[in-house]
């Protein structure tokens, strides 16, 4: 889901579209969406081609088949993706790929890293013109309470990211 991006591409001045479950519709569009589209629907790839020729897609999944999805939405006129997990599809050659890995900031972007969160985030989260996306649900009992958000993982969330508070009871 685009929610965590969205700020920072909107403010960008792309034109939004996303794929997610239709349930979360109305929620992406209050982020700023114009249109939204269900994954889930066998002819998604048609439909989203009917919006006119995308030039660029953030893949947020990376798998399931996500990115032959993302390649074929990008046909025939070609266009750049980027992707959260390794690419092992066949990438045609007017695609063009680029990888995102939040790892990076702590090894080949540290500069960017520490710009990004130390400077940029903090100031722009006061301001309020990022704002956190999707909303948090916080499992009770610091990293004891670690199993307890991973059960909740399991059973499934939709538009929610499960945290913990690692010094809920203090930290020494
Ligand atoms: N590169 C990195 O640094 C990095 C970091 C963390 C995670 N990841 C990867 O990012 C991916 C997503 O992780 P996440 O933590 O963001 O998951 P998440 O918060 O659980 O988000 C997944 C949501 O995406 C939607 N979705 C699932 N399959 C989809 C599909 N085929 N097409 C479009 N939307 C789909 C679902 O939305 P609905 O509920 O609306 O159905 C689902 O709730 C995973 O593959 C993960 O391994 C990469």
């Amino acid at each position: 889901m685009f929610s965590q991006l969205s700020c920072l591409i909107l403010q960008a001045g792309y034109h939004v579209i996303t794929t997610a479950s239709k349930h979360n519709h109305d929620y992406l569009t209050s982020l700023g969406a114009s249109k939204n589209f269900d994954y889930h629907d066998s002819d998604v790839v048609e439909q989203i081609k009917k919006e006119g020729k995308i030039q660029v897609i953030y893949d947020a999944i990376s798998e399931n088949g996500s990115i032959e999805k993302c390649m074929q939405v990008l046909q025939p006129h070609g266009g750049k993706m980027v992707a959260v997990l390794p690419v092992n599809a066949t990438v045609p050659d007017n695609v063009k790929v680029y990888q995102c890995f939040g790892g990076s900031v702590h090894k080949t972007s540290v500069a960017l890293g520490k710009w990004l969160f130390n400077d940029f985030l903090k100031e722009a989260l006061i301001q309020e013109t990022i704002v956190t996306a999707p909303p948090v649900k916080v499992a009770k009992g610091g990293l004891r309470g670690v199993p307890d958000a991973l059960a909740m993982q399991k059973k499934g969330v939709s538009a929610t990211k499960i945290i913990i508070h690692p010094c809920e009871d203090g930290c020494t």
